[in-house]
C-alpha cells in the first residue's frame, strides 16, 4: 500500500515539475511530456532525484546515491538524494547546478545553470540553504550557508549570497545585497550595492581630464590643436543608474 502512495506520488510530482518546465521556458511551446523527459536535463535531473529521494526516504541503501550519480553523469545537475525538494522545480538549461544533503526547496522555485545551494564551510548539520516558494535564481548564483532565502526573492546572476535574503526582495552582487524589496529601490546611506566606485575609472578620468587641460593650454600658446578621434573616447561612466562619483 505504501509503494502505491508513493508511486501516486511520484507521478504527481514528474506531471508538475513538466507542466512548470513547459510554462516557465519560452523554448518548449508545442513540446509534449515525453519531448521533455528526453530532451530537457533540467526535467531528467528532477526526475531522477525524486526516485532517488523516494528511495532514501524507504531506507533503501546505495540505490539513491548511484541514481544521483548517474543523474549528474548525464545531466550535469548534482542534486543530493537527501535533498528536500518542492514540487514544479524548474531548472533551466541544468549544466553546473549543486543542491546539497541539507537544502530545503519550497514550491515552484527556478534555477538557472551553474547555480549552487551549498555550504560555506566544513560545517556539520544543516549547513545548505532554505529556499521558499516562487524564489527565482539566476545563473551562476551561490547561496552558501544555512540561509533563508525568503519566498518570491530574485538572487540576480552571479551573485554571493551568505545571508538570509527577505521575502520579495532583489538581491544582487558579491556579496549579496538587496536592491530592491517589495518593487521598490532600497534607500538610504551606503545601499547603492550596484554603482560601487571604480578606482581605476576613477584614476583613468583623472588623467584624461589632465591631458585635456594641456593641450588646451599647448593651444593657447599658439600650438596646433591636437587631432582627435572621437570614435576612440569611451564613457567611463554607466550608461544607466546614478553617478557612481563617492560611491
Ligand atoms: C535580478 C534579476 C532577476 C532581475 O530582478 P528585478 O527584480 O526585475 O530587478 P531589476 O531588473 O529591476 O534590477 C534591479 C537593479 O539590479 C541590477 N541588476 C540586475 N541583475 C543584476 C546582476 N545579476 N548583477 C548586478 N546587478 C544586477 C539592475 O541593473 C538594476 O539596477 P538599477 O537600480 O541601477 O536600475 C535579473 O537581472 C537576473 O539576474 N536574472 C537572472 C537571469 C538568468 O540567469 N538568465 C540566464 C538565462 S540562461
Amino acid at each position: 500500500m505504501e509503494s502505491r502512495t508513493s508511486l501516486v506520488r511520484l507521478l504527481h510530482e514528474a506531471r508538475r515539475d513538466i507542466a512548470a518546465a513547459r510554462e516557465r521556458d519560452p523554448s518548449a511551446a508545442g513540446v509534449g511530456a515525453l519531448g521533455m523527459l528526453a530532451a530537457w536535463p533540467g526535467v531528467q535531473a528532477i526526475l531522477a532525484h525524486r526516485i532517488a529521494h523516494a528511495l532514501h526516504r524507504a531506507g533503501v541503501p546505495l540505490l539513491p546515491r548511484a541514481i544521483a550519480y548517474a543523474a549528474r553523469a548525464l545531466t550535469g545537475i548534482e542534486i543530493h538524494h537527501a535533498a528536500q525538494v518542492g514540487e514544479g522545480l524548474f531548472i533551466d538549461h541544468g549544466s553546473g547546478v549543486v543542491i546539497g544533503e541539507t537544502a530545503i526547496i519550497g514550491e515552484d522555485v527556478t534555477l538557472y545553470q551553474g547555480v549552487t545551494l551549498g555550504g560555506a564551510g566544513f560545517e556539520t548539520g544543516k549547513r545548505h540553504p532554505t529556499v521558499q516558494d516562487n524564489v527565482t535564481i539566476g545563473s551562476g548564483a551561490k547561496l552558501l550557508g544555512p540561509i533563508e532565502i525568503g519566498h518570491g526573492a530574485k538572487i540576480g546572476a552571479n551573485s554571493v549570497v551568505v545571508r538570509d535574503v527577505p521575502p520579495n526582495s532583489t538581491v544582487v552582487g558579491v556579496p549579496g545585497h538587496p536592491v530592491r524589496i517589495d518593487g521598490l529601490r532600497v534607500e538610504g546611506p551606503d545601499t547603492d550595492w550596484i554603482h560601487l566606485p571604480d578606482p581605476i575609472a576613477d584614476a583613468i578620468r583623472g588623467l584624461s581630464e589632465r591631458v585635456a587641460d594641456l593641450e588646451r593650454m599647448v593651444v593657447e600658446l599658439g600650438g596646433t590643436p591636437p587631432a582627435r578621434d572621437p570614435e576612440n573616447v569611451h564613457q567611463l561612466r554607466p550608461v544607466q543608474g546614478r553617478n557612481p562619483a563617492g560611491g
